[in-house]
Parts: C-alpha cells; sequence; structure tokens
C-alpha cells in the first residue's frame, strides 16, 4: 500500500490495494490513515453494492442516513445523486456528515456511480490544521465553548431543500434532531484537537443565541476553510473516497449542470465526541 499527499495540509491517495478485500491489518493501516490525514482517495476500485456493505460491517458498522433516498434494493446504500435537470445539488456548502447527531457516524465511504463529463470534484478541508491555524486569542475564546447542531432547518418542511428542486427526493422532514457537542474536540483516536463547528448544522455556541453566537461562528468558519487547509477530490470512474467526519468537512462542487451524476454513500457508525 503506497500512501501520497493531496496536499500539505490535507488528504491522500492511496495505491495498491483493493477496498473489497481489505480487511485485519490493512483495515487498521487504512483507519489510521484516515483519522490522521481526514480523507483517503481509492482509484481504479471495484466494489459491488454487497461489497460496500461489507466493508461498512468490517469497518465498524454502518449508520443509515434518513433522509437521502436509499438504494431500492439495498437500504444500507444512501444514494447521492442530481439529475440532469436539477440546479440544487447534495452536500452543496461545507459541511460535516451527521454532525446534528449525539454520536456522529465515524466517516463516509463514497463511491463514484454515473460521473458528469467535467466538474463535480469534492474539496476537503482538514479540521485539525483548521485549528492550528487559528490565532492564540481565537483558541483561547473557544477554550471550553460547547455548540448545538442540528439538522432541522436543512430538511424540515419548508426547510433549506424544500426550497429548491432538491426537496422532493428527501426523505425525512418530520424527523427532529438536536446535539451538543464541544467547539474544539480530541480526535478519539489520534488525541489531535480539531475544530467541530461546521456551517450546515451549527447553530449557535451554548448559553448564547443564534445572533450572539454569529460572529465568532462566522470567523472560525471563514478560517477554517482557508485554502491551506484544503485538498480536491477529482473523481473518475472507479475512484472511492473515504473521509473521516470530525478531522475534516467537505463541499460538493455543483458545476455540471444539465449532466447527470450519482454516487453511493455508506456512512460508518462513530462514537460520541470530547473536548
Ligand atoms: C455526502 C456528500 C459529496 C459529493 O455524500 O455526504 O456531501 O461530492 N457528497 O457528492
Ligand atoms: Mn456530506
Amino acid at each position: 500500500m503506497q500512501i501520497t499527499p493531496m496536499a500539505p495540509r490535507c488528504g491522500v491517495e492511496v495505491s495498491g490495494i483493493q477496498l473489497a478485500e481489505a480487511s485485519g491489518d490493512v483495515m487498521e493501516q487504512i483507519k489510521q490513515t484516515i483519522y490522521e490525514h481526514g480523507v483517503a482517495v481509492f482509484r481504479d476500485q471495484e466494489l459491488t453494492p454487497e461489497q460496500h456493505i461489507a466493508f461498512g460491517k468490517r469497518w465498524g458498522g454502518v449508520d443509515v442516513n434518513q433522509y437521502f433516498p436509499l438504494q431500492d434494493e439495498y437500504p444500507e446504500i444512501a444514494v447521492v445523486r442530481k439529475n440532469a435537470d436539477q440546479e440544487t445539488n447534495i452536500g452543496g456548502a461545507w459541511h460535516t456528515d451527521h454532525s446534528y447527531d449525539q454520536i456522529p457516524a465515524m466517516g463516509s465511504m463514497l463511491v463514484a456511480r454515473e460521473l458528469p463529463p467535467h466538474g463535480g470534484d469534492t474539496h476537503y478541508a482538514h479540521m485539525g490544521a483548521a485549528y492550528d491555524s487559528l490565532t492564540d486569542d481565537l483558541k483561547a475564546e473557544i477554550e471550553g465553548l460547547e455548540a448545538y447542531h442540528t439538522a432541522d432547518h436543512v430538511y424540515e418542511e419548508g426547510g433549506l431543500y424544500a426550497q429548491t428542486d432538491m426537496g422532493k427526493e428527501l426523505r425525512g422532514q418530520d424527523i427532529k434532531t438536536g446535539a451538543v457537542h464541544p467547539v474544539v474536540i480530541r480526535h478519539p483516536h489520534t488525541g489531535r484537537k480539531l475544530l467541530y463547528v461546521n456551517s450546515g448544522f451549527t447553530i449557535n455556541f451554548v448559553g448564547q443565541t443564534r445572533e450572539e453566537s454569529l460572529p465568532l461562528l462566522t470567523k472560525l468558519l471563514n478560517s477554517a476553510v482557508m485554502e491551506d487547509n484544503q485538498c480536491v477530490v477529482k473523481w473518475q470512474p472507479g475512484t472511492i473516497a473515504i473521509w473521516d467526519n470530525r478531522s475534516s468537512w467537505h463541499n460538493a462542487m455543483n458545476d455540471y449542470q444539465g449532466h447527470y451524476r450519482e454516487m453511493h454513500r455508506i456512512t460508518f457508525s462513530g462514537e460520541a465526541l470530547a473536548a
């Protein structure tokens, strides 16, 4: 297995393995790599839906997304799809998956199934690098703070997606979510300090209103996505990306209007987060 950095502070390309066959020590090495670098890209993979699900179970368990359409025959697989005549895409803003759960998903594994002829890259940002790059004053200001996360405003009736042409594709408008997490968490395996607020689901700091929270929250969000903390996944047929939802954020580019794109996602179960 060869590991090559994608960018100085974020992401690696892993070659020399087929994920369908990965288990035991190889699986452990893949996990450590992703915990550390935030996202790993694997090229030229052959993976059936059964093998996709089996990989998730070998990793440690599958969380089913409550909102995305599911694959008819394989309800563990969420379909991240944009039709040629649709304007809105899924995940088209900086976010991390499932931070609105009290025990958020550890990571996600996205398999390219049908790609547009150009565009449709996914951008990632490393949240360890994001924390490190904050000024000492900002680090002091967020020490000990907690934040409230929810997905209700995104998925509810009349919510962000409902106002777009993606609305009718999604499920779970009635589901209520809400979780409190420290603003700075320690990675459960590497111990690295990570910034854990995101623009998709973080609403306010505990003890402050949304309005009171916004100036600091905006400062953190802007600083987190500095170019230097980022890397880009350019998809090809056979590309799979696996990311750690604690150590990275992602943002799906929506720059392939008029073309179809379909990705299959499995979300890995996670663990409680702590400062
Ligand atoms: C996701 C997501 C990004 C993409 O599946 O969680 O945000 O590029 N997808 O499709
Ligand atoms: Mn996502």
